[in-house]
């Protein structure tokens, strides 16, 4: 797919990049030197537009700050070994912020501001996307209720924003999570599917009191009985049981990841058997017990896998070891970014290759 200049530009006179230490990046730590802009009044989009990246203006009674009608994306572009530059699953993105949007009672962003808008921010700013193994330039998507009013009410207005940032590889080394059966992320028929911000601001303070503990994350379970899996921190969750790739089923109260989705796309082309099921904790403990479980890890945009090996259940420390790359979740991520980097064969288009 080809860009075009669909939106107008300003550029920056003053490029940020020198500020970067590729070598040593941080996530969220840099910003690259656009955005674009798209603001919804009077019931249509008006015009997008990419400009230098800078701070935001807002009245002290934006309807967002209040009441939470914030709904974002997180992905990535990717340099190829060729050096040309795509974006993962550019659609698909798409789809779940329609989803999240719909859910939150917000106006519905035209495709093409999402999917073009994105390829020409990431032409513009491509000297940003890093080189370093791991590395990605990390692309956040976002709109938010910007009507100045504090009643409560479905904002009729709204801004949507992209800005991007050069990220590392998250969570490399193994973490220690803890089941969390006092507080809960989602529940049925809540939000729990959609990428808006109450969700994550939700999750910090289960998270923290883990962090104090000594975790490094909580797993989620289901708020009606604490027994079923959900998620592990603000990722999706997969194990490996007697072989077997086996995920909770996606639900209203699970975030259908793009990542969660590709993995078992690839798990089935490799030749390995997946299941989406519930999974319960005390599936999780027998398994334990039985030393059938071999793997577990967290599946997400930021940290493609991130392998767990320490999960706490009902007071008892259950340990994985010995991660190494034969296992199942590095032979599926060595896939995914082989195909990202263009070294095997995208059969399922899901490169969006910037010009
Ligand atoms: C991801 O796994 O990409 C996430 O959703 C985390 C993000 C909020 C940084």
């Amino acid at each position: 797919m080809e860009t075009e200049a669909t939106f107008p530009v300003t550029q920056t006179r003053n490029s940020r990049i020198h500020e970067v230490d590729f070598d040593h990046l941080e996530f969220g730590k840099y910003v690259s030197d656009h955005m674009l802009v798209c603001d919804y009044a009077k019931g249509g989009w008006e015009q997008a537009e990419i400009v230098p990246y800078g701070n935001l203006t807002m009245s002290p009674s934006t309807l967002a700050l209040h009441y939470g009608q914030t709904v974002f994306e997180g992905m990535k572009a990717f340099r190829m070994a060729d050096g040309r530059i795509n974006i993962f699953r550019l659609e698909r993105h798409y789809e779940r912020f329609v989803r999240s949007l719909n859910r939150m009672c917000m106006a519905i962003l035209p495709k093409e501001v999402f999917m073009e808008g994105l390829m020409q921010l990431v032409e513009l700013d491509k000297a940003w996307v890093p080189t370093q193994p791991g590395s990605a330039l990390y692309l956040r998507p976002f709109m938010y209720a910007s009507e100045s009013r504090f009643g409560v009410k479905v904002s009729d207005e709204y801004r949507y924003i992209v800005f991007t940032g050069p990220v590392p590889s998250l969570y490399v080394n193994p973490i220690k999570v803890k089941v969390e059966t006092h507080y809960a992320r989602a529940a049925k028929g809540g939000t729990g599917f959609a990428k808006c911000g109450g969700n994550y601001g939700g999750a910090f303070l289960p998270t923290k009191d883990a962090r104090d503990h000594g975790y490094d994350q909580v797993l989620w379970t289901d708020s009606a009985t604490n027994s079923f899996i959900e998620e592990s921190g603000m990722m999706n969750v997969m194990f490996v049981i007697n072989g077997v790739l086996v995920t909770p089923a996606l639900s209203d109260s699970i975030l259908g990841g793009i990542t969660r989705e590709s993995l078992l796309i690839l798990a089935t082309e490799m030749g390995l058997r997946s299941e989406e099921r519930p999974v319960s904790v005390s599936e999780l403990e027998k398994a334990f017990q039985a030393g059938t479980i071999t793997e577990a890890f967290g599946a997400g945009t930021a940290a493609v896998v991130a392998p767990i090996n320490t999960i706490h259940i009902n007071g008892i420390d259950y340990s994985l070891q010995g991660y190494t790359p034969e296992n199942i979740l590095y032979k599926l991520k060595a896939k995914l970014d082989a195909i990202r980097a263009g070294t095997e064969a995208d059969v399922h288009g899901w490169n969006y290759i910037i010009g």
